[in-house]
């Protein structure tokens, strides 16, 4: 049996246990997919991608022929396809004309890339935080509805399997009425060192790289995979990390949005290059209950054991939704026993790509609404950019979810969208 042969059969077969029926019950279509933006997480959903037996990769899309060439060998060794390559997802997008495009550049690039690749048809799985501001967003919910196209993001926590059994059990009332959730990412670190800037690497076209965000010199800290503490390309801790936890307490509750949203934080400890704030906190108002955000990039959290997830604060006690550590639910009183469930993760890296990816697949073949899809995805990515943007005005911001406005705040209002740099154009709505 040779290689292609058995991705088709012996591994597509493994995961049809994980979460593939759908598409092994059915003739085999493969789907021409292309991957824009082959760097770590891209590469993640491309393996996924292939061993789903789904998609063929027909073309990858890289702005950096250093992250392209082994992401080319990469897929060649594990499916028998050669895929075509390309700097430039305009040109991608029109000579391939794909069916599914997946979109994993670093966020600044999500909304453009996306919103092209649905207007030329393809089916879109993108990445979190949907957008760098916030009618970014509205735009690609827009764009995705007028194509008729699937968007699916990779907010993958949704289909994890202990977090469908903790949102069960949340939603059952086995921890009571909750009426806070506290929701964190705490790392350890300390100040770091500047990085120097310096010429881009030989390959790598930097200019496109920063694309409509503003330019700046290249520095390595930034790429690969450092942009995420550079608020010109990111939005630090927040955007990043929160984005999947948002997302929890946005499936956990009945409403779709914060009413108000208060945060403050600063750069008390970080001396390194990057610019994005090493602590900060959101308090969130909803109708029936409170939430918060908060990150720090030093001193871990050993003294409460979990460093990342949410706590949910109810009646009966304390429930928090974790990573590798799965869920615990903590009894109010000492005589009641503790309730846990390991987490069910997937390798490399603990992810379940796999299982949204299915639902991604199936959801087009159904026609319909996958479980994140951009709607949803663009209301959790909301409230991390609604924290960064109450934290760079010093104030608090009344939100109104329905018009994606703030209320009565012109200045706040205005820093909903951003200048893109020449020659590209922000997606108006
Ligand atoms: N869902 C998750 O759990 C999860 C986990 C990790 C990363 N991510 C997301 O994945 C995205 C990528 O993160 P990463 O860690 O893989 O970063 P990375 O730097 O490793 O990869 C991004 C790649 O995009 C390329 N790129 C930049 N502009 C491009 C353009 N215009 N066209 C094509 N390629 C372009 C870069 O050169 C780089 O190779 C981020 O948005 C990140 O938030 C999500």
């Amino acid at each position: 049996m040779n290689r292609r042969r058995f991705l088709q059969t012996g591994a597509a077969a493994s995961l049809a246990l994980k979460g593939f029926p759908a598409i092994l019950g059915d003739t085999p279509q493969r789907f021409r997919t292309a991957l824009i933006g082959a760097g770590w997480w891209g590469m993640n959903i491309g393996h996924v991608a292939m061993q789903s037996g789904a998609s063929k990769i027909v073309a990858l899309c890289d702005v950096d022929e250093n992250q392209l060439r082994p992401a080319v060998e990469n897929v060649e060794r594990l499916s028998g396809d050669r895929p075509r390559v390309y700097k430039d997802f305009r040109d991608l997008l029109a000579k391939e004309k794909p069916d599914i495009a997946i979109v994993a550049t670093p966020d600044h690039w999500h909304p453009l890339i996306a919103i092209a690749a649905v207007k030329a048809g393809a089916h879109v799985y993108v990445e979190k935080p949907v957008s760098h501001t916030i009618l970014e967003g509205k735009a690609m919910v827009r764009a995705a509805r007028e194509s008729d196209r699937v968007m699916q993001v990779d907010l993958w926590r949704r289909v994890s399997p202990d977090h469908v059994a903790g949102m069960e059990f949340l939603k059952s009332g086995k921890a009571g009425k909750i009426g806070m959730v506290r929701a964190f990412v705490h790392y350890p670190g300390g100040p770091g060192e500047p990085t120097p800037d310096s010429d881009p690497p030989p390959g790598l076209d930097w200019d496109l790289w920063c694309g409509p965000a503003p330019y700046r010199n290249f520095n390595r800290a930034i790429h690969p995979k450092g942009f995420r503490q550079f608020l010109e390309y990111a939005n630090g801790q927040l955007g990043d990390w929160g984005v999947h936890w948002m997302d929890q307490i946005l499936w956990w509750t009945e409403e779709k949005y914060p009413r108000k949203v208060y945060s403050t934080g600063g750069r008390w400890i970080k001396r390194d290059s990057t610019n994005a704030p090493d602590t900060q906190i959101v308090a969130f108002e909803f109708e029936t209950f409170t939430a918060h955000w908060e990150h720090r990039l030093y001193a871990g959290n050993r003294a409460e054991k979990a460093y990342v997830g949410c706590y949910f604060y109810g009646t009966e006690g304390t429930f928090h939704m974790g990573w590798t550590d799965g869920w615990t639910f903590y009894p109010d009183t000492d005589n009641k026993p503790l309730v846990h469930m390991d987490a069910h993760l997937d390798e490399p890296d603990d992810q379940n790509i796999a299982l949204l990816w299915a639902n991604f697949i199936d959801a087009i073949r159904s026609r319909q609404r996958p479980v994140r899809d951009i709607e949803i995805g663009h209301r959790s990515t909301n409230m991390s950019l609604l924290g960064m943007l109450s934290l760079k005005l010093g104030r608090s911001i009344e939100w109104d979810g329905e018009k994606e406005e703030v209320v009565g705040d012109p200045e706040a209002n205005r820093l909903l969208r951003r200048e893109y740099r020449s020659p590209w154009k922000y997606p108006e709505v």
